[in-house]
């Protein structure tokens, strides 16, 4: 069985990427509603993909935003393990669009990358798991182990459905583990085990002076301007040390132990090129930490927006009435992002200069995870990286999201093995985002030597 299925995959590679090039050609961008009729484009077709490799039950699940994509296949009866697969298809909006050198719905080869939208995060990536279970059936005709797929389509916009719709479909999604590819490894020969992610809370908080906007030579001395309230409320958030200054921010946060510092320390990384990715002179952040510690285990609060009075060409002599920002931190497991919310949005009312009115309001947010290393399923995927790659994998801490793999956890009691095949410098969430072909090929190998693996 292996080995057919291996070799279908190679023998199947100039197909594979012509049907992933239709997969990207479908705008589905799950922020802008314009976009609505594309996401059920898209998850009509991941569902007839299902359909036509013989898994059973393909279905586009409606939601009150966009439909979830479900399918199985459990004819390799109960002493197998069931294998719940995970990916989402909706992409980010891509603007700025004049900085892409294609366009971002036609992929592009250049140089062994795949350039185009969601070619990484996760087209590209959820399509692996597809392929992988084509090998196998067109093959062979039966897959080594149980398979579920749960495929969404609001993961980018941090979606309120999906929780609700695993929560109902409790038994339907009864699995013994988890499995997704939506992260990324070190180079193209280190592969990565993912075994925390961080959570995510996010908030916007408006703040009004003045009843409208007035002339600043009539009012301006005798009447606290909202913006620079705004940013006087915003600097006092972190302290000259990094630390973020909310009250109650860092009670449920985990210590992190020597001995997993020791593990943070020894992973590759080098200062000298995140200052290079991230085009900074230098490193700042809380003090105590290291630059890996800063930006994979310890919470954070960033300004993600700020608006507020005039902004066109040319002067207006205005105190404006209004002034406005957007806020998320990123949180580490156990910190609730409803509690964090909530303390965030109640300090910011506190700590409102007079005669200024504070607004807030809660845009989304996620837990963050943390996977227990050992377990078979695990040593499993060590394995069969180590074999696949040659190298032994780095097991990482991830500093950005993937709430459902916390859902995962408190819904269905089951860990995420995070097998990610993107690379740092895939360029997500931003112009010119690709996918490195020798991973894409790697990552097949890989999925259908794990799936074996833990069949037997
Ligand atoms: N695939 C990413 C998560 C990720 C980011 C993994 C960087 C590895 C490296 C995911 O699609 C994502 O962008 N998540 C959002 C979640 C949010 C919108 C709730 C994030 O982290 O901002
Ligand atoms: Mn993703
Ligand atoms: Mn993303």
């Amino acid at each position: 069985m292996l080995n057919e299925a291996l070799q279908y995959a190679n023998s199947h590679r100039a197909a594979f990427l012509t049907e992933l090039t239709e997969l990207l050609s479908l705008p589905s961008i799950s922020a802008l509603p314009e976009h609505r009729s594309s996401m059920q484009r898209t998850a009509q077709w991941l569902a007839d993909q299902f359909t036509a490799l013989g898994l059973h039950n393909a279905a586009v699940n409606p939601t009150s935003g966009h439909p979830i994509v479900t399918a199985e296949w459990l004819a390799a009866g109960p002493d197998r393990p069931t294998v719940l697969i995970y990916g989402h298809y909706d992409v980010q909006p891509v603007d700025p669009i004049e900085l892409w050198h294609s366009d971002p719905f036609k992929a592009e080869v250049r140089d062994n990358y795949l350039y185009a939208r969601g070619s990484s995060d996760d087209k590209g990536q959820l399509f692996i798991h597809v392929k992988v279970l084509e090998s196998f059936m067109k093959t062979a005709g039966q897959l080594p182990v149980n398979v579920k797929l749960i495929i969404e389509g609001e993961e980018e916009i941090g979606g309120p459905n999906l929780e609700a719709f695993i929560e109902t479909q409790r038994e339907q999604l009864k699995a013994d583990v988890a499995v997704i590819s939506d992260t990324h490894m070190l180079r193209p020969d280190r592969p990565c085990l993912v075994y925390a992610l961080r959570g995510l809370c996010y908030i916007q908080v408006e703040v009004t002076g003045p009843a409208r906007d007035l002339h600043s030579g009539q009012y301006g001395g005798a009447v606290y301007n909202p913006i620079q309230a705004l940013c006087e409320m915003l600097a006092a958030l972190k302290d000259r040390d990094g630390r973020i200054t909310v009250p109650g921010f860092y009670d449920r946060v985990l210590p992190l132990s020597a001995a997993e510092r020791k593990i943070l320390a020894q992973a590759p990384f080098s200062e000298e090129e995140f200052k290079r990715d991230a085009g900074v002179s230098g490193v700042w952040g809380e003090k105590g930490y290291t630059t890996k510690e800063q930006v994979t285990a310890r919470p954070t609060l960033e300004i993600n927006g700020l608006w507020g009075g005039f902004t066109g060409d040319g002067p207006k002599t205005v105190l404006p009435a209004k002034a406005a920002a957007k806020i998320s931190c990123r949180l580490v497991a156990n910190q609730d992002h409803l509690e964090i919310a909530e303390l965030l949005q109640n300090h910011l009312k506190q700590i409102a200069p007079p005669y200024i009115t504070v607004e807030t309001k809660r845009l989304h947010g996620g837990h963050g995870a943390l996977i227990n290393l050992d377990s078979k399923y695990m040593r499993a995927a060590d394995q069969v990286l180590q074999r696949v790659f040659g190298h032994a994998p780095v097991y990482e801490r991830e500093g950005g999201s993937i709430p459902v793999v916390a859902t995962f956890q408190k819904v269905l009691g089951i860990d995420s093995i995070m097998l990610g095949f993107g690379l740092p410098d895939d360029n997500l969430h931003s112009p010119d985002e690709r996918f490195y072909l020798p991973n894409f090929y790697n990552g097949l190998e890989t999925m259908i030597r794990y799936l074996v693996e833990i069949g037997q």
